[in-house]
């Protein structure tokens, strides 16, 4: 099939996305107060081989070159996180001026090259300071995330117009506070109640506040959704694919849509009720500018009657005997076109725009060359699944690539790598993948009218066919 960036129109927006933790490194230079991430990797086997995210990229020192590599790649926008400990060691009070000077920096360089900041205010490093104090789970997290977000608008606004507030709340809240599989490593059903609350009183809040300070911004939060279906046609699984529906893709939506918690489709969630106050159901509607959708699979689901209030579960890929990329995910770019048409059918769904789109394979140096073709493929045929749901009318205006370079994986490590640039963890050197010089031909193109397909072909690296 025939791929072309003018087919989505001028002003959809294409970049690559980060974050903070996954790629800086640097944890404890310049003043920087310890992340929950931090913390959590220092305990014993959380993470593949123990591995962490001390040094990570070396992004923090290594932005310049990195930042340049990416002009290169002909990449307009860039999504990255800003590390709430490393402007505000504590989660409040004292500012770090140091942490501030650097995501000036990186703004600073980032325009000057032509690149727009796309900035995610929380990418699930909270302050080890503020866990200390109950973390998520203490509704005081909102005002300290309130006056977090305040500061970065107040210092990055002038340059910064586009904001990102959570990233994918519900996989924060599930792993980090129901599973701890992920930072900082509590469990249960409380915790994890408790914590979706305020995390969802925060993604309206921060946005309320961003507006309130700079009304010209361009205000979005982010989800993780993947498409979900029954293993079997049969009514059990049917049910079990609605509940698990409601928990992975609408619990953080609905609310901000003004819809309240999915609570019909799955009851256990009615015992949030008892974390909410007068007004939090006003308080939770926002009107975003744009929603972000990260997608990676689908989930195929099961009935399952001992699991504890779901009575539902994963039917893995690998029983499925289909193909999977390096985490284990279904190869299912369709998924990305299911979910796009399931969120733009809500009532008063602000646009969309794709924040996070990936997979992990394995990669092989060879001759000083990665040739990822798994990735490049899934990337073509998941771009062509966006634009099929465009071309049928969704409103979906941009396109973020996860992720720039191989990084911290959370609880995954470093061996399952997602990046355009291939990143030597032991000498730090990047080498840029057939699919990063792929993604840098595609946006490369500015009208396929005024070039002809032979000449294309002719100034594509690697004599790669050209767009198709
Ligand atoms: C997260 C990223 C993560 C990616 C791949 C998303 O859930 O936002 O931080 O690396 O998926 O697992």
């Amino acid at each position: 099939m025939l791929l072309n960036k003018d087919a989505f129109g001028e002003d959809f927006i294409w970049g690559v996305s980060t974050a903070a933790y996954q790629i800086e490194g640097a944890h404890n230079h310049d003043s920087k107060g310890l992340s929950i991430w931090d913390v959590f990797v220092k305990r014993k086997n959380k993470i593949f081989q123990n591995q962490h995210g001390d040094i990570a990229c070396d992004f923090y020192n290594r932005y310049v070159d990195d930042l340049y590599l990416m002009h290169s790649l002909n990449i307009p926008n860039y999504r990255f996180s800003i590390s709430w400990s490393r402007i505000l060691p504590n989660g409040t009070g004292e500012i770090n001026q140091k942490g501030i000077d650097f995501y000036n920096r990186l703004i600073d360089l980032s325009l000057e090259l032509g690149i727009t900041p796309w900035v995610t205010l929380y990418h699930w490093d909270l302050p080890h300071a503020l866990e200390s104090k109950g973390g998520w789970v203490n509704r005081d997290v909102k005002e300290w995330f309130g006056n977090y977000v305040s500061m970065c608008v107040q210092h990055f606004g002038d340059r910064v117009k586009n904001w990102m507030v959570l990233n994918e709340p519900v996989v924060f809240t599930g792993a980090g506070y129901f599973f701890g599989v992920h930072a900082p490593g509590r469990k249960g059903l409380g915790n994890f109640l408790a914590a979706t609350h305020h995390a969802a009183l925060s993604q309206a809040y921060g946005a309320r506040i961003i507006k309130s300070i700079q009304s010209d911004s361009c205000v979005g939060t982010t989800f993780s959704c993947s498409h979900v279906e029954p293993f079997r046609a049969i009514e059990k699984d049917m049910l079990a694919a609605r509940k698990a529906d409601a928990l992975l893709n609408r619990l953080f939506i609905e609310p901000l849509l003004g819809m309240g918690y999915p609570t019909q489709d799955l009851k256990i969630l009615n015992r949030i009720e008892k974390y909410i106050q007068q007004d939090d159901e006003r308080d939770l509607k926002f009107d975003m500018d744009f929603i972000g959708i990260q997608n990676y699979t689908r989930e195929v689901i099961r009935y399952a009657p001992f699991v504890p209030w779901l009575q539902a579960k994963i039917v893995s890929a690998k029983k499925r005997k289909v193909e999977v990329t390096a985490m284990n995910w279904e190869v299912y770019p369709a998924s990305i076109y299911h979910v796009l048409k399931k969120f733009s059918a809500y009532e008063n769904m602000p646009p969309l725009m794709i924040t996070e789109n990936g997979a992990a394979f394995q990669d092989e140096v060879r001759d000083q060359q990665v040739n990822d073709s798994k990735r490049k493929t899934y990337l073509k045929d998941t771009i062509a699944q966006v634009l099929r749901a465009k071309q049928e009318g969704v409103k979906v205006n941009g396109y973020f690539v996860w992720t720039f370079l191989d990084n911290f994986e959370w609880a995954e490590g470093y061996h399952p790598r997602f990046g355009l640039v291939y990143v030597d963890f032991t000498t730090q050197k990047r080498i840029v993948k057939s699919s990063g010089y792929w993604y840098a031909d595609f946006l490369s193109v500015r009208s396929s009218k005024h070039i002809p397909r032979h000449l294309v072909e002719q100034i594509s690296p690697n004599g790669e066919e050209g767009l198709s």
